[in-house]
This record gives C-alpha cells, structure tokens and sequence, in this order.
C-alpha cells in the first residue's frame, strides 16, 4: 500500500524529526493488545490497550506525544514502523496520568474518564440523534472511528472524521456544511509535543466562490486559491492524484518559514517516507504581497508589478518595495458602452472572497453580466475542464494574483476603449542564478 502525503516541512531537519518523534513513541509503549476493531457500550479501553482497524491499518488508543508527559486519546498508522498520529481526541484536554479510560456510554457518547477522580476531561460532542438503543463504535480502516446504533453503520450518530485534527485522510469531508454552518478545517498541532490547536488553520472560504486558504490567527497567509475544475488555481503543477489517496498535513509555523510544500509516499516495501513532488512556497506566495491589481511575477525583479492599464497608486512607496497599496487606472473607467475586457492567461485568479457565481452559465452570458454591473472588474469561466463552463465574477480590486509559466487560469479584466486589445504574447527569458529558464509567458505587454 502506497499512501500519498502532503506536508508543509521545515526542510531536512523536519523529516528526520519525524523519525525521531515516532521511533521514541514506538519504544514508550510496550504492552499493546491488539484486539478488535470494535467498542461496545460500557466497554473502557484502558491506557495500555488498543483498538485495531480489521485489516490493521489503524490503531486507536492511548499516546503520549514525544518529550511530553501528557496522554491524549488518538489515531494512528498501525503498521508503520513508528507512529504517525492522525487524529486526536482531547487535543484541548491532555491527561496528566494513566489512571484513565476510554469508554462508550449507553448512550453513545465516548467519554475519556480519569478512574481515580471520576472527572470527563472530554466527550464526544452530543449526536442529533435522542434516542440511542443500542450504540456500538468501529474503528474502520479508512482511520474514522465512528459510533452507530442498531448496527446501522451506513449513518452514524458520531464520527471522529466530522472533527479533523491536522490530517486530511481520504474519505474525510473538509470545508463547510452551508446548512449548518459546520465546519471542518485542519488546524496544526501547537508544536511537536503538544497537539493543542496551533494558530496556522488550512480551511475552506466560502464567503464568495470557495477557495482554500491558510490562516494565521485572524490573517490570510497563503490561498490555494478557487478550484477550476481540474486543480486549485494556486498549485497549478499539483493536480489531483488518481493513483494515490493523499494525506494533507500542516503544521505550526512551518509553512513560511522555510517555504516549502512537500508531497510524501509512505512505502510499505520499505517503510520509508519518499519525496515524491515538491512545491516551493516562494515570496509570490505570500497572500496580497503587491495590493489590488498588482501581479506578483517570481522572475520579476522587482517581483510586483501592476496589470497592463494600472499604476502604482503610491510611487514612492513601490519604488521602496512596498507594494502593499497596489495599483490605480491610468484611465479610469466611466462604465460606457465601448467598455471591454482584455485577456490574460497564465494567472493565479484573484482572491474570491468577494465575488459571485454560477456554475451553469456561459463565458458569453459571463461577460454580458459583468460588463452590465458596473462595479464588475473581472470575469472568467468558474470551470475549465472541458470547453469551460460557469461564471465568475469579481467586484472592486483584484488581490493576490501571480503569473505562472504554465497551468495557470485565465482572467478577463475590465478596460476603458482606449486600453482594448493591447494583449500580446511574447517569449520569455530569465537567467536564473543556476540555470538559464526559458518560458512562454502569455501576459499583457508593459507600456511604459
Ligand atoms: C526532544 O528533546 C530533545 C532534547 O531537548 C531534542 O533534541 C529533540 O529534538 C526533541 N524532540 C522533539 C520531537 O521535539
Ligand atoms: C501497561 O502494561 C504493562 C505490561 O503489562 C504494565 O507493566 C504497566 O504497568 C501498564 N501500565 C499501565 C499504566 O497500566
Ligand atoms: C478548548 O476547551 C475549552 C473548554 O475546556 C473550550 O471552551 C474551547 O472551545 C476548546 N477549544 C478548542 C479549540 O477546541
Ligand atoms: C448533551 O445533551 C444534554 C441533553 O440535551 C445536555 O444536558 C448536555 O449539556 C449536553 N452536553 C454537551 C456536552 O453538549
Ligand atoms: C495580522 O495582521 C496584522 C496587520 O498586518 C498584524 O498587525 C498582526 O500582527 C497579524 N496577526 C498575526 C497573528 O500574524
Ligand atoms: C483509496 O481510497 C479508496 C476509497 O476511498 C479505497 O478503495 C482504496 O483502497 C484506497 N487506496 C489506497 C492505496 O489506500
Ligand atoms: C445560473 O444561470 C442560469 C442560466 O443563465 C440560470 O437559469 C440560473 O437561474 C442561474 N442560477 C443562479 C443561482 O443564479
Ligand atoms: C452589481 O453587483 C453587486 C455585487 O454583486 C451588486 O451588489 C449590485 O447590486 C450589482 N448592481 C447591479 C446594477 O446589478
Ligand atoms: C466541470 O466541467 C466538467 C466537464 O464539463 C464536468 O464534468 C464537471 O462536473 C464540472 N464540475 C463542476 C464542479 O461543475
């Protein structure tokens, strides 16, 4: 079996923490006694015992984080070499000693109890359901550990895959229940001994078209950007894996500091983890970096430049690379009917937050629309595959676009008369300090 992982590191170092953190984990705990995949009602797992998946690819139980004393209740690969924690349980709420139990109630709510002080540092959130007769839970080899009742595990009344910790496993919802308002996000572990909530959170924004985004506390700090029918606009080269089932990792302040995304196969064969695809998170990447209607362009020099028909709205500051303001019209629009659209190809499209969508409509009924609401700046198709379907629509100032030199999206952005039809395309040359990089970069040629 071959799992496919995605992880934020901190280079070398990071990966061989991975092996120091699991290999100690490996040796602390000794007696495990591997028994069935299920919990009935009233059963305790204890702290040295385990619940196994049926085809034991998951283990459920007791841990305790490398260089830490604490003892959560969590998930994770059985048959590595070393653990790899999945999911944990009373992330919030770590026990101090191993007088405890995990224990199914009557009811169907799983209880962490402490035996010598009969305190419940944490319960599974209540079901929906009122009525529970006979409750059973299952860890399954997908790695959720679901409770149902009456032996209907097609609807379960609880499921540890509706609360994610800073694992995306295959099978696992992630984003927002718009009905309810829940909504499941990763959030990374606090550090590596402490896998209370961390600030950085990798979730869906559904306010405007959804896109994924990494968040910072309250800040943005990298967005994958909306999905275009074959891949997220921001990772153009990381489309979606048909061959592997991937797990998404993120971790605390791992991201930026060090810039890279890596994709990892778990080998069985070998009991390894291999680099298998690499994505560098460079300065492009850092959300809003050149303002409205800058484009970031990681060849440029410097990086941020403004959208053909712009200029910086504050000089002096751009010249001083702070390009925070961005960029205003050299001709501003008056919303007449010469009005157009120019094309640009290769972008990462703009920040979604405010914009609005329909996922039947045509790029033509897509344009009349925009060019009918004058606040509209932008337009493209909200699907690409195929010959491209719906519409997305974008108000007010264009944020965190980048060109790419392949695979990126194209935009089509509002224009006075007098800049209509200036789009050309040209080769593209850099010398990069290794390497001489030689690309065709579809953009709008810069009038200066
Ligand atoms: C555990 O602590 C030791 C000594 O301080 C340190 O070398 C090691 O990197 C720590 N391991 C983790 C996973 O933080
Ligand atoms: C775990 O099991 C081992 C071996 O049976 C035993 O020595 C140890 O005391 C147990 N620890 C706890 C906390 O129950
Ligand atoms: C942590 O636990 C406290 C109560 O113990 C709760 O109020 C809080 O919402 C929890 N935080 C998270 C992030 O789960
Ligand atoms: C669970 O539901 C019961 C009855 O509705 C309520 O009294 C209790 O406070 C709830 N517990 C939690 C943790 O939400
Ligand atoms: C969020 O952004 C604001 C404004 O840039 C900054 O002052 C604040 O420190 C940031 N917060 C975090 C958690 O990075
Ligand atoms: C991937 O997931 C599918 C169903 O979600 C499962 O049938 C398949 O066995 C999984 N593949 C691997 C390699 O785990
Ligand atoms: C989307 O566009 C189609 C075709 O123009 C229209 O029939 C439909 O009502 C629109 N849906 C929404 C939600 O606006
Ligand atoms: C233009 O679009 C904005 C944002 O969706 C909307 O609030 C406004 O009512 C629209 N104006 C017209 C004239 O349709
Ligand atoms: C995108 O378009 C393709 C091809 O027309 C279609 O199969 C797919 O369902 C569409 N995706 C969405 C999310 O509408």
């Amino acid at each position: 079996m071959v799992i496919d992982s995605l992880m934020a590191e901190r280079g070398v170092t990071k990966i061989k923490l991975i092996f120091g953190f699991i290999v100690v984990l490996y040796t602390s705990i000794t007696c495990i006694h591997a028994a069935n995949s299920t919990l009935s009602a009233n059963q305790t797992i204890r702290y040295n015992e385990t619940i196994v998946s049926t085809q034991e690819t998951f283990e459920l139980g007791f841990f305790s984080p490398d260089n830490s004393t604490n003892h959560y209740v969590g998930i994770w690969y059985k048959k590595r070499s070393y653990r790899t924690v999945v999911w944990v349980a009373n992330r919030n709420a770590s026990l101090t000693h191993t007088s405890v139990g995990l224990t199914l109630t009557l009811q169907g709510i799983l209880n962490i109890q402490d035996a010598t002080t009969g305190n419940v540092p944490w319960s599974s959130v209540n079901s929906t359901r009122t009525s529970v007769r006979n409750p059973t839970g299952q860890l399954l080899d997908t790695g959720n550990f679901i409770i149902y009742d009456e032996g209907d595990q097609e609807n379960p009344i609880w499921q540890s895959f509706d609360f994610p910790t800073d694992t995306l496993l295959s099978g696992m919802k992630f984003g927002r229940d718009l009905v309810t308002g829940f909504e499941r996000r990763l959030t990374s572990w606090k550090s590596e001994e402490d896998p209370d909530s961390g600030e950085f959170s990798y979730r869906l924004d559904t306010r405007g078209y959804p896109q994924v985004i990494i968040t910072d506390g309250p800040n943005i700090t990298f967005r994958g950007g909306p999905w275009n029918g074959l891949r997220y606009s921001g990772y153009p080269n990381f489309g979606a894996n048909p061959v592997y089932n991937f797990t998404f990792v993120i971790n605390q302040r791992e991201i930026y500091t060090n810039g890279r995304v890596k994709r990892f196969l778990w080998t069985d064969s070998k009991q390894e983890w291999n680099l298998y695809q690499a994505v560098e998170i460079d300065q492009c990447d850092q959300y809003a970096l050149c303002g409205p209607f800058g484009r970031c362009n990681i060849n440029g020099a410097p990086v941020c430049e403004c959208l053909k028909g712009f200029e910086p709205t504050a000089p002096d500051q751009w010249r001083n690379a702070d390009w925070s303001q961005g960029c205003r019209r050299t001709i501003p629009l008056d919303c007449g009917p010469a009005e157009g659209f120019n094309k640009y190809s290769n972008l990462k499209l703009p920040d979604t937050k405010a914009s609005w969508y329909n996922q039947t409509m045509t790029l033509v009924d897509c344009e009349k629309m925009c060019k009918s609401n004058c606040s509209c700046t932008a337009y493209t198709n909200s699907n690409i595959s195929g010959t491209g379907s719906g519409c997305l629509l974008w108000f007010g100032g264009l944020i965190d676009v980048r060109t790419f030199s392949e695979n990126g999206d194209t935009l089509y952005i509002r224009m006075p008369a007098s800049e209509l039809g200036k789009s050309k395309q040209y080769f593209h040359f850099y010398l990069h300090r290794k390497h001489l990089h030689i690309s065709i970069i579809y953009v709008l040629a810069q009038t200066r």
